[in-house]
């Protein structure tokens, strides 16, 4: 029969929206946001003023190869510019990686508490996502394994992942890797890596350099406190780099973006400081979880995740902090109904939120 009115491809309407962290709580004047992994301290002095300045250049186009951040970023890292892309934030590199390499029929593996937005990239292409079991909050390699199939086009780990903070030491990673089939693309997702201090860590530079089929995405959000501009980029095999340049829009990342990237990437003092202010903190919110005799799982990143014995307390907890104006995140959506991820924020917040939840526990005890 003809439909009526234009239909999405088959599964476009099965995907759930991503749900982006609150940023208000009614009623509530001061508000605490500690539910989308922002940088309490704000981004580079530097950048902003590269930001300010690129407003006087509204009325151009921008770069649209991104060439002079790409150099930016190859300089930082002691890459080859010609293996880096730019997107708007690394979502758009996430999207744009599955449109290039997925189509109907295919599917592509995450973890069951893996970031929400590789089944949504997986799904908006046709494609199945298939979510391979985590052991302890943490991706496993056998259980990744174990889910390919000869359907199966891509590989997504967030290294560390969101939400649970938990990371794959490199061994590990490499073992994925050589137990995957050639043709199927690894994408390591790194958009913590800057706060991981762990020596058995890599974000993948490594791999990418010896393979020709793992990506590395990274990001301007989180470390380097650009997330208003969306800036990310991934660094790639030459012929994963040319198949991703086919599909992106051509000006796909803006010129205020692009100018505060190259200040934001060349000021390594600010994000060493960044990763200081954030180990004393999530050491100091873990440890006080802890004499509050909650339970949390250990993270390498910017955020914790914290269980509660049962979806309810998760819920009234939630709601008891929102009424003090700290927003933390609910996680049903990754399948941890029972938990809240925390973003380490400012001392103010940090402080109130683990005092609020002491409240809580005295009022409910
Ligand atoms: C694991 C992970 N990957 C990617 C992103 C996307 O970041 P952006 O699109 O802002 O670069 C996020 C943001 O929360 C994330 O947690």
């Amino acid at each position: 029969m003809t439909a009526t009115r234009p239909q999405p491809r088959p599964g476009v309407l099965d995907i759930a929206p991503y749900v982006p962290g609150k940023s208000t709580a009614p009623g509530v004047k001061k508000v605490h946001k500690l539910s989308s992994n922002e940088t309490p301290l704000g981004p580079s002095a530097r950048a902003m003023a590269a930001y300010r300045a690129a407003g006087d250049y509204l009325h151009d186009y921008p770069d649209g190869s991104a060439h002079a951040l790409r150099d930016a970023i190859g300089e930082a890292f002691g890459l080859d510019p010609a293996r880096i892309v730019c997107g708007a934030g690394s979502d758009d590199l996430l999207n744009l990686l599955a449109r290039a390499y997925l189509k109907d029929g295919d599917e592509a593996i995450h973890t069951t508490h893996g970031f929400l937005v590789y089944p949504i990239a997986t799904m908006g292409t046709g494609a199945k996502p298939v979510a391979a079991p985590e052991t302890n909050f943490t991706a496993d390699v056998d259980a990744i394994l174990k889910c390919v199939t000869p359907r199966t086009k891509m590989v997504f780990l967030a290294n560390p992942n969101n939400p649970t903070g938990t990371y794959v030491p490199f061994d590990e990673v490499k073992r994925l890797h050589s137990g995957l089939p050639p043709h199927v693309l690894l994408i390591l997702d790194a958009a913590y890596a800057e706060y991981v201090q762990r020596n058995d860590y890599e974000a993948g530079i490594e791999l990418v350099a010896t393979s020709e089929n793992v990506v590395m995405t990274r990001t301007f959000s989180k470390i380097h406190g650009l997330a208003a501009l969306r800036l990310g980029w991934m660094y790639g095999p030459a012929n994963v780099v040319d198949a991703v340049n086919r599909v992106r829009g051509p000006f796909n990342v803006n010129g205020p973006a692009i100018a505060a990237g190259i200040a934001a990437i060349r000021d390594a003092a600010h994000v060493e400081s960044a990763r200081e202010y954030n180990s004393h903190w999530l050491g100091w919110i873990t440890d006080e979880l802890g004499k509050l005799g909650l339970k949390v799982t250990p993270s390498v990143a910017n955020f914790v995740l914290i269980h509660f014995p049962d979806e309810k307390t998760a819920h009234d907890v939630n709601a008891f902090l929102m009424k003090r104006g700290i927003i933390v995140r609910q996680v049903g959506a990754y399948k941890l109904p029972s938990a809240l991820r925390m973003s380490v924020g400012t001392e103010d917040a940090n402080r109130l939120t683990i005092k609020s939840l002491a409240e809580f526990l005295g009022t409910s005890a």
